[in-house]
C-alpha cells in the first residue's frame, strides 16, 4: 500500500514500537507528525526519516500525561488545516509493582497517557476522518488485556479498556470508511521493561519479538481492516488457550510469569 500524500500522527515515536511504526509508514510515503516527550530523540528520528524517505516530518514534543496535550496535537494538525489520515495511539508505559506501592501520581499519569489521552485523540481525529469518509486508527494495547496481571494491575486493566474500546469503536465505524484496529503485543524488545522496572531473565529476553516485526504486524492488520491483532503465532495461541483456563488460574499464571 502506498501512502503518498497521507499524513500519520504517531504517539510514542521516540523509541520502540512507535519508532518502527513511524519508519514503516514513511517508507510507504506517508508524511508524519511524531510526538513523545524526548525532543532530541524525535529530532534525530525525523532527520533520519527525511533523509531516507523524502517525506515531511513534524516533531511535536509534549507530555501525554498532561490533560491539555491531545488538544495541542489537534491544534497543531487539523487545527492548521493539516488533516491526519492515520492515527497511531502507541505511547504508553507500565510500572511493575503492587498497586498500593505505586505513588498515586504515577498511576494517575499512567491512566492519563494510556487511556485518557488515547481516548481523546481517537475522539477528536476520528470525527474528522468520518466527515472525510476515510481514515485509520491503530490503538496499541497488550496481551495483558486478556487477563488480570498482578504487579501490573492498572496497566493491564487499562490495556483491557483499550482493547474493548477499540473493538466497540470498530463495530460502530462499519460502513463509514474509517477503520479502527487494536494491536496487542506480547513481550517486545523495547525500553518498556526498563521503564517498568522489570528485571527480565536472559531466557525471557531472548523470546521477545523485535519492535520492527511488532510494528509490521500491527500496520498490516490495520490496513487489512482487522479489529484486533495479537502479535505473533505463539502469543495468539496463548491468548486463544486462555479462553479455556479458569480465571483464578489465569491470574496465578500471570503472577508467576510476570514475577
Ligand atoms: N514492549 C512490550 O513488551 C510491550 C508489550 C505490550 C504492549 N506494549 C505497548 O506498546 C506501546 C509502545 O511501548 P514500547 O514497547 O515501544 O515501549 P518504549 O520503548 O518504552 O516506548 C514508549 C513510548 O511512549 C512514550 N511515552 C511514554 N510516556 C509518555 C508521556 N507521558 N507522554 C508522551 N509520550 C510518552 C515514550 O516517549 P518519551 O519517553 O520520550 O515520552 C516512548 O516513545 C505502549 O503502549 C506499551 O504499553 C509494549
Amino acid at each position: 500500500m502506498q501512502l503518498k500524500g497521507q499524513r500519520a500522527l504517531v504517539t510514542g515515536a521516540s523509541s520502540g514500537i512507535g519508532d518502527q511504526v513511524a519508519r514503516q509508514l514513511a517508507a510507504k510515503g506517508a508524511d508524519l507528525v511524531i510526538t513523545a516527550r524526548r525532543e532530541a530523540r524525535l529530532e534525530t528520528l525525523a532527520e533520519d526519516i527525511r533523509r531516507r524517505y523524502k517525506v515531511e516530518v513534524t516533531v511535536i514534543a509534549l507530555d501525554l500525561g498532561e490533560p491539555t496535550a491531545p488538544q495541542q496535537l489537534w491544534d497543531a494538525t487539523e487545527g492548521q488545516d493539516r488533516p491526519v489520515d492515520i492515527l497511531i495511539n502507541n505511547a504508553g508505559f507500565g510500572t511493575q509493582r503492587p498497586f498500593v506501592d505505586i505513588p498515586w501520581e504515577q498511576s494517575l499519569q499512567q491512566l492519563q497517557v494510556n487511556l485518557v489521552s488515547l481516548t481523546e485523540l481517537t475522539y477528536r481525529f476520528i470525527r474528522s476522518m468520518k466527515k472525510r469518509g476515510v481514515g485509520y486508527v491503530l490503538n496499541v494495547s497488550s496481551i495483558g488485556a486478556y487477563l488480570p496481571c498482578p504487579q501490573f494491575a492498572t496497566y493491564a486493566s487499562g490495556k483491557a479498556y483499550v482493547r474493548n474500546f477499540t473493538e466497540a469503536l470498530a463495530y460502530e465505524l462499519k460502513g463509514t470508511g474509517v477503520r479502527a484496529c487494536c494491536l496487542c503485543p506480547g513481550g517486545t524488545a523495547t525500553e518498556f521493561s526498563e521503564v517498568a522496572g522489570q528485571s527480565l531473565s536472559k531466557a525471557v529476553a531472548m523470546t521477545m519479538m523485535s519492535s520492527e516485526r511488532c510494528a509490521r504486524i500491527g500496520l498490516a492488520a490495520m490496513f487489512r481492516g482487522r479489529r484486533n491483532i495479537v502479535s505473533g503465532l505463539f502469543n495468539s495461541l496463548g491468548m486463544f488457550l486462555l479462553r479455556f483456563v479458569p480465571r483464578r488460574l489465569a491470574v496465578w499464571i500471570a503472577a508467576k510469569v510476570l514475577t
